[in-house]
């Protein structure tokens, strides 16, 4: 059948989506005037406060050492040496640390963190994770399977996600996933058909939309009325006394997660207050409730001087509300856990100095790093080995791909000169998981250092994987 031709014009559609365009554009303006004017003082971090005797920072293992940058025991230059650059280089043990951190927390109460795979999906990643007890949060069949071949336990996976196919769905009921997160009613209903078809119930909570406004870029804010994500908040326990009378369903639980990078408490508050209240009018009306999703979004220190919140008394805050309604709190960190981990080794390819600008055209582009690109993000770059015999002066660390919007940095002060090595900081999120092949460009290798050991746990793509999967007719 032929689809029907719209009838809707640009003005009926604007009529349709009264606010749509204009409350997008208000948010990325105010998210920018904030930005502008977010006072830069250093105040604690929560990974930095002491909690119970311990503390929670994890000493990163990317520091100096005679003036040059290491990864735990290896000097940067040596691991460029060996597998060339752009390259992605990780500390197992800031990895570590940094998991540990929050497992830490809650040590002896019931709690269950899980790991958001989409932030760094590597396998040898998700491995160092799995042995240490992590679950997983995944939002796709792929992420499943990695998780799985990671050797990830699959009652410790939470399954979110706004657009679950049919077979990924019956892929995690293969696979006995802890828990589905559904994201709306229609959903809900086809999950209940498929376990019945299986003869499973299938272990699920609602994520609610709580419509609180997350202070962070608009892209990457999701828990506000007009985002795609979660059920609406007004909606939900009626949706949720549906539910408990599916036969293939087995209501465990609530959900939200309102964005990420978030670096203001109280929209996490807020969203949680709205959370638990809904836990408790299910509760009342005699749903027995397992746990409480609160999701993830706990920012990183991307800048020295930036001011961010105390994430442990969040988690604290968090983990109360939870205990009160006798459920167990969940989160899913992914950035918090990985960021920190990871570096981007790149060389300076040339400078380019014009009237108005210094360049530094670098080796690596928005194919392996697209977050300055996408979200304006701001990450150190650091020299790896500074220089006596140049002056530091501002320039603007771009890629070789053909984009005005390719850059890594913009007005950093540097010396680094064409062939000296540069390191973009915490990158191990939404790094090498959101490279593209953009430009024909293969994606780069990753190794995991672990004191002096270095292990590649992704090889460089060659040009042959580039076009494996095509075909000339
Ligand atoms: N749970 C759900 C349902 C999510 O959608 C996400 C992230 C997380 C947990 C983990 O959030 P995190 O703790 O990492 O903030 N590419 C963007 C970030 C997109 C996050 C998408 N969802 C970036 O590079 O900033």
């Amino acid at each position: 059948m032929r689809p029907e031709r719209s009838t809707v014009s640009a003005g009926d559609a604007a009529a349709h989506y009264p606010t749509h365009a204009s409350s997008h554009d208000a948010r990325v303006a105010g998210y920018y005037s904030r930005r502008a004017h977010r006072r830069h003082a250093f105040c604690a971090d929560g990974f930095q406060t002491k909690l119970t005797g311990v503390v929670l920072a994890p000493v990163s293992a990317f520091q100096y050492r005679d003036s040059v940058l290491h990864a735990e025991d290896i000097a940067l230059p040596q691991l460029a040496a060996a597998h060339n650059t752009p390259l992605y280089v990780y500390s197992r043990r800031t990895l570590t640390e940094s998991w540990e951190r929050f497992a830490r927390l809650f040590k002896g109460t019931p709690h269950q963190v899980c790991y958001a795979v989409k932030a760094n999906g590597t396998l040898a990643i998700l491995q160092v994770l799995a042995k240490l007890g992590a679950g997983f949060d995944i939002v796709s069949g792929g992420e499943l399977a990695r998780v799985l071949r990671a050797g990830g336990d699959p009652h410790k996976i939470v399954f979110s996600g706004v657009g679950k196919r049919r077979d990924e769905l019956e892929q995690a009921l293969a696979a006995g996933v802890g828990c589905f997160n559904v994201e709306s009613a229609a959903e809900l209903d086809r999950l209940n058909e498929l376990a019945l078809a299986r003869k499973q119930q299938a272990p699920v909570a609602l994520r609610v939309n709580p419509d609180v406004d997350a202070d962070t870029h608009p892209h990457i804010a999701t828990g506000h009325s007009g985002a795609k994500f979660g059920i609406e908040l007004s909606k939900a326990e009626a949706l949720a006394m549906q539910a408990s009378q599916l036969p293939g369903i087995q209501l465990e639980g609530v959900a939200c997660h309102i964005g990420s990078q978030i670096t203001a408490v109280e929209p996490f508050r807020e969203a949680a207050r709205r959370l638990t209240d809904l836990a408790a009018r299910l509760q009342t009306r005699g749903l027995a409730l397992k746990h409480l999703d609160f999701g993830g979004g706990f920012p990183v220190r991307y800048q020295q001087n930036e001011s961010l919140p105390e994430v442990a008394t969040l988690l604290n805050e968090l983990h109360a509300l939870a205990e009160a309604r006798s459920l167990i709190m969940r989160i899913a960190p992914g950035r918090a856990v990985v960021a920190p981990a990871g570096l981007l080794l790149t060389r300076v390819e040339y400078l380019k100095i014009t009237a108005q600008r210094r360049f530094a055209i670098v080796d690596v582009g928005m194919t392996e790093l697209i977050r300055p690109a996408l979200y304006d993000a701001w990450h150190e770059i650091r020299e790896v080995q500074s220089r006596k015999d140049a002056t530091a002066e501002l320039c603007d660390v771009v890629g070789p791909v053909c984009e005005s919007a390719d850059f890594l940095g913009r007005g950093r002060r540097l010396a680094a000169q064409p062939g000296d090595l540069l390191a973009i900081m915490d990158t191990g999120a939404y790094g090498a998981s959101m490279a593209s092949n953009y430009n024909a460009r293969p994606r780069v290798a990753e190794v995991l250092v672990d004191g002096a050991r270095a292990t590649v746990i992704r090889r460089r793509e060659t040009l042959d994987d580039l076009m494996a999967h095509e075909i000339l007719p």
